[in-house]
């Protein structure tokens, strides 16, 4: 969904850290589904650069089946 959005220039941020007894009052969310995560979207006051960001190559980040093991190419 946020690669989709971006696509239309809509930025978004995941938010997992969620008040849940307060968004389940808020937005009428019922009992028996749980709530994980939320995804705000909406269009960016400035323009973004689209710059890559400095991160940590995947293949440092990723392990493959089991911690510390490396998928082999
Ligand atoms: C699974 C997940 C949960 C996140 N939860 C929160 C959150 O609860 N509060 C928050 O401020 N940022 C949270 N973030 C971070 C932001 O959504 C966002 O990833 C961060 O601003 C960095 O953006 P970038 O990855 O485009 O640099 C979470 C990111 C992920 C991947």
């Amino acid at each position: 969904m946020q690669l989709a959005a971006w696509n239309y220039e809509v930025g978004s941020g995941i938010i997992t850290e969620i008040k849940e007894d307060k968004l389940r009052k808020d937005f009428g969310i019922p009992q028996e589904l749980s709530v994980t995560a939320v995804i705000g979207f909406g269009y960016p006051q400035r323009r973004l650069t689209g710059n890559r960001k400095n991160r940590i190559p995947l293949h440092e980040l990723v392990y493959n089946e089991k911690f510390r093991t490396r998928k082999r190419s």
